[in-house]
């Protein structure tokens, strides 16, 4: 049930929680949740911001309707057309068909193809919507991370309606605002979004908080997420961070195993990061969602991938993880490489070509092994690890 909670002068919250969809997109796990942050501002005018999953609509008609208590929506601002926040428009549309909906010229082609809805009042970078005491100005931020996706700023009050950018997965109900106090796991979920969602088009994240710069901004309220209104600039900060690739010190070795052979290969090159006093992050990748392991990949400035050969490929796991890492990020990261293999080489070779392709260059000594390490090959995996820990430490220092 929506729980309308005011967040600036006449502008409230109208979002809900999903703790029912595993799977954001499809691809990422939700052990959480999620919340839809829709925005309603109730001045002379009234005006709202996004919509909410379609499987949500129900929810999010009754509560506004008792919010709005018989006032009609005069115009809706859609920031983005992702399903999330824009499953719920037609019904809108249906609602209140005098409804004026604004968006820019890509809104207009997403929103004609997706709904067969028009947009009333196509908007430019910059313009604004003048209503009485209050201006709502626009600003495009294409690639953050679809290419209409749009930002609104209220002059009035400093509150910036940022949609997907500065928000995070997790439902809103331990917290709804920064000052209610972030969960521990938050941030950490937050770059679990980031790195899954938006880390693509990271270089126009980061044009994008270079645009709002100077806005004086009070409040985020992004379309995920916690609202910030204590300390707005902390989640601007961390995804300026973040979308400039600023790594931590730190590794992460993901591998595959099929008999153990391999994970013993990964124990020991995981000892020898240990050996060198680096913070560590170790997953198999059979049984960690890609989800973690992208953003811990994206976390951390050294990555070390082991695996073995599976019918003289790479091991399927694996090969599933390379290709879901954000393109170029081999070439960003200290890279490490290890694998086994039985009658027939494949696994290091294939994440070898990966490597090269994407622009890197990893660490020696590459450890390959046929069927199982012996004490020689085990010192060579512990070298690795110290080797690759070393690396990011003295890049660290750089
Ligand atoms: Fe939250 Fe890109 O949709």
């Amino acid at each position: 049930m929506m729980q309308p909670t005011l967040i600036a002068d006449q502008t409230w919250w109208v979002g809900l929680n999903d703790r029912k969809t595993d799977l954001f997109e499809g691809l990422w796990p939700l052990p959480r949740g999620v919340s839809y942050n829709s925005y309603l501002i109730l001045g002379e005018k009234v005006v709202l911001l996004d919509t909410v999953k379609v499987t949500m609509a129900g929810a999010y008609l009754a509560g506004l309707d008792r919010l709005l208590n018989g006032r009609k929506v005069d115009y809706l601002i859609t920031h983005h057309l992702e399903p999330d926040h824009s499953g719920s428009i037609s019904l809108l549309r249906q609602r209140w068909p005098e409804m004026k909906i604004i968006g820019n010229k890509k809104t207009a082609e997403f929103l004609r193809e997706m709904h067969g809805i028009e947009v009333d009042m196509p908007i430019g970078d910059g313009d604004a919507l003048e209503l009485p005491g209050r201006t709502l100005r626009f600003y495009l931020t294409p690639m953050v991370h679809w290419p209409e996706t749009m930002m609104t700023f209220d002059e009035s009050n400093g509150t910036l309606f940022s949609c997907d950018a500065f928000g995070g997965f997790g439902t809103v109900d331990q917290s709804l605002f920064d000052d209610q106090g972030v969960p521990a796991w938050y941030e950490d979920d937050v770059l679990r979004y980031f790195s899954n969602i938006v880390a693509k088009y990271a270089p126009m994240t980061h044009k994008a908080i270079g645009k709002l710069g100077g806005l004086g901004i009070k409040t985020i309220a992004p379309s995920h997420g916690i609202i910030w209104r204590q300390d707005p600039l902390r989640i601007v900060r961390i995804y300026d961070r973040w979308s400039q690739d600023q790594w931590e010190t730190g590794v992460l070795v993901a591998f595959g195993s099929m008999y153990e052979h391999t994970e013993a290969m990964a124990e020991v090159v995981a000892a020898g990061v240990r050996d060198e006093g680096v913070t560590l992050r170790m997953y198999d990748v059979s049984r960690r969602h890609v989800s973690y392991i992208i953003r811990d990949a994206w976390r951390y400035g050294g990555l070390i991938l082991g695996a073995p050969t599976y019918d003289t490929k790479l091991f399927p796991m694996m090969q599933h993880v390379l290709n879901s890492l954000p393109k170029g990020l081999a070439a960003r990261r200290t890279l490490g490489l290890f694998g086994n293999y039985g009658w027939v080489g494949g696994a290091v070779k294939t994440m070898q070509a990966w490597t090269e392709e994407q622009g890197g260059k990893p660490v020696e000594p590459i450890v390959e092994v046929r069927f199982r390490p012996d004490d020689d090959n085990l010192q060579q995996c512990r070298q690795l690890g110290q080797n690759v820990a070393q690396e990011v430490k003295k890049r660290q220092n750089n």
